[in-house]
């Protein structure tokens, strides 16, 4: 897990924007896992400011999201599938039907997550995964106690969920209480993936999911497990960190850092040479 951590939400959204857009010049037709909620909001920004003003170029790009309400259609104001296209799709120039968002309204939800996984596989998986966190330690939907092996299912939501998410409805009755979510097994698959968080309240799930034990009982804790995880904290989301300055201190001195001394160059000789056989330093 890399653990970067910045004085500010705009720096640390306009960082993470950075690392995607890299990859979508790279790869065209990069697949992207997208979320939605507060978090992302300064990160989606950046990425339209990028593609209006330095051209970056969405149209091969494939997309898929964590996740949707059960029960809200796509032109509900609430729902993912508007979110999305308040805050991101209708800004830059996605083709539509590489856009996937699963659907809230589908008759049979067991056929239509075996299609979205299907779809995700045909596409040749997900190359880079953005998450938020929720209060309760949650990656997309899958609250305490989902399987770390979990598939994308229909699920039903945490009260804590429930109660954080009201505040994008008019009344609290009004949040759904099931949704339709990606797995964590979905999700760990995904080659990279981008944990971002912000604020005081992501200060307590966020150390229980890097310096915690991996526990279902938070699920962001399973990306322990996964090969490459970039973690993008604010300085008040990683305010609960035992190992702040230990992160600090491997982020200051990570193999790409600039340095001049003897010391460190022999150090990034061989992480050169170790990257030569194919041996990732992570
Ligand atoms: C949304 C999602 C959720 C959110 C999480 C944090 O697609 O998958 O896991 O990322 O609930 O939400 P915010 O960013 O609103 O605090």
């Amino acid at each position: 897990m890399e653990l970067l951590i910045y004085p500010r939400y705009e720096e640390m959204s306009a960082v993470a924007a950075r690392q995607i857009a890299d990859l979508i010049n790279a790869k065209p037709d990069a697949v992207l896992g997208l979320a939605t909620g507060s978090t992302p909001l300064g990160v989606y920004r950046e990425l339209v400011r990028m593609h209006l003003e330095e051209g970056l170029d969405f149209s091969e790009v494939r997309t898929f999201n964590l996740d949707e309400y059960v029960g809200l259609g796509p032109q509900d104001r609430q729902s993912y599938h508007c979110f999305m296209h308040e805050h991101l799709f209708q800004h830059v120039n996605l083709t539509p039907r590489n856009t996937h968002i699963p659907s809230g309204t589908t008759r049979n939800y067991p056929a239509f997550c075996a299609w979205y996984e299907r779809r995700i596989e045909d596409c040749g998986g997900i190359d880079l995964q953005i998450l938020g966190i929720g209060g309760d330690g949650h990656i997309a939907f899958n609250e305490p106690g989902s399987s770390l092996a979990s598939r994308t299912r229909l699920k039903t939501l945490a009260r804590e969920t429930i109660e954080d998410n009201a505040r994008f409805f008019d009344r609290k009755e009004d949040v759904p209480i099931y949704a339709i979510t990606m797995g964590v097994g979905t999700i760990l698959e995904a080659r990279h993936c981008l944990l971002l968080a912000s604020g005081t309240s992501k200060a307590h799930p966020i150390a229980q999911a890097v310096e915690g034990p991996v526990t279902a009982m938070c699920t962001a804790s399973a990306l322990q497990l996964h090969p490459h995880v970039t973690v993008y904290l604010d300085e008040a989301a990683a305010g609960a960190l035992v190992s702040h300055e230990h992160h600090r201190w491997i982020a200051a001195n990570r193999p790409n850092a600039p340095r001049t001394d003897t010391w460190w160059q022999n150090t990034v000789d061989a992480v050169e040479y170790a990257g030569d056989t194919g041996v990732h330093q992570r």
